[in-house]
């Protein structure tokens, strides 16, 4: 995997008082990671090869992967709390705190993950397979959600590329499309029809490969808590939050370009791409600043970056585009 530049985010900028871990204990985890796996980043490789030794234990809801320094963010998190009880997932409700107070009903397990579409295999995945697929690895992202608030996370899982390059996509595989799971008996939000359940999000073929975008299966070392997106969601980090998908049960590639659950609702405020951009205003409210959660309700806010800080890494697929257009 190419090494990838971590954006630049000014000391200015931190999310909260809480620090995840001293950045010496970081680094030492993850000069430890690069020892015992030879490595830090996820191979492409098409094979299940990891003994859980190399999953770092998946014992009583433990995660640990290898930080991977190439995805690193020296900053403060976000607080676990405020990650595990702050969360959009309407299908438990549209209010910030509804999603822990009932997701736990979610059933997540067994769990599939079916992948079809324009692929030479389609494929069911078991998510307890899909959880040895490659390395977990640990990185922290920002998050960036499109009603002008933001956190710094860090997740566990490992790129979708990986997954996609096992069901080896057509030369016609134009888009990639991700479809959240329904379960009416578990899910309270399902019976307002803001949303034509399930909740579908997108990409681009070209997006869906870049190694930023992750298979996310845990937060802060341990397995996603529901209301997070157990058990499996995505993290497009340059993006505003509402593209990465939680709750996953199937992925397609497809050659056209699908209905997404934003653009459906309200095409004029939310495009498909809606990557992170200050410079176009929600027709409602203005992206240019973010509100911290966490830094409480008299800190100022901080100015939004162009790709939410990840232009370095992820420009060259829009060269040419008019991002106002294309919003
Ligand atoms: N996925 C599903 N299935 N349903 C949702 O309502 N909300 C999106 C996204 N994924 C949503 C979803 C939005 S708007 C955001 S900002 C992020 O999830 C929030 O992720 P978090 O709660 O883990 O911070």
């Amino acid at each position: 995997m190419s090494r990838i530049k971590q954006p630049y985010i000014p000391p200015s900028e931190i999310t909260s008082e809480h620090i995840w871990q001293s950045r010496r204990t970081w680094l030492k985890r993850a000069g430890a990671g690069a020892i015992a796996l030879g490595a830090t980043g996820v191979s492409g490789s098409a094979m299940l090869l990891h003994s859980s030794a190399a999953l770092g234990g998946q014992e009583k809801g433990r995660l640990s992967g290898t930080p991977n320094s190439d995805y690193w963010l020296e900053n403060k998190l976000t607080s676990e709390k405020d990650v595990t009880t702050y969360n959009n997932f309407y299908e438990f409700g549209t209010d910030k705190s509804a999603p822990s107070q009932y997701a736990q009903k979610l059933e997540t397990r067994p769990w599939k993950i079916e992948i079809e579409g324009e692929v030479e295999k389609p494929s069911s995945f078991d998510i307890d397979d899909l959880l040895k697929l490659a390395s977990i690895e640990e990185r922290v992202y920002r998050l960036r959600c499109v009603e002008a608030w933001s956190m710094v996370i860090p997740w566990s899982g490992y790129s979708l590329s990986t997954l996609l390059s096992q069901v080896r996509p057509t030369s016609k595989a134009k888009y990639v499309q991700f479809v959240s799971d329904v379960q009416p008996e578990n899910m309270p939000g399902l019976r307002s029809r803001i949303i034509d359940w399930p909740y579908v999000e997108a990409l681009r073929i070209d997006e869906a490969m870049h190694p930023l975008v992750m298979l996310v299966f845990g937060v802060y070392g341990k397995l996603l808590p529901n209301q997070n997106g157990a058990p499996m969601r995505v993290a497009i980090p340059w993006k505003y939050g509402f593209k990465s998908g939680k709750s996953i049960v199937k992925i397609r590639l497809l050659e056209k370009l699908p209905e997404t659950s934003w653009v459906k609702i309200a095409p004029r405020e939310y495009g498909f791409y809606a990557n992170v951009n200050p410079s176009v205003p929600h027709p409602r409210w203005s992206q240019a600043t973010e509100r911290r959660i966490g830094d409480g309700i008299f800190s100022p806010r901080v100015d939004t970056l162009m790709f939410n800080g990840y232009g370095e890494q992820v420009a060259d697929l829009y060269s040419g585009m008019d991002l106002k257009r294309y919003y």
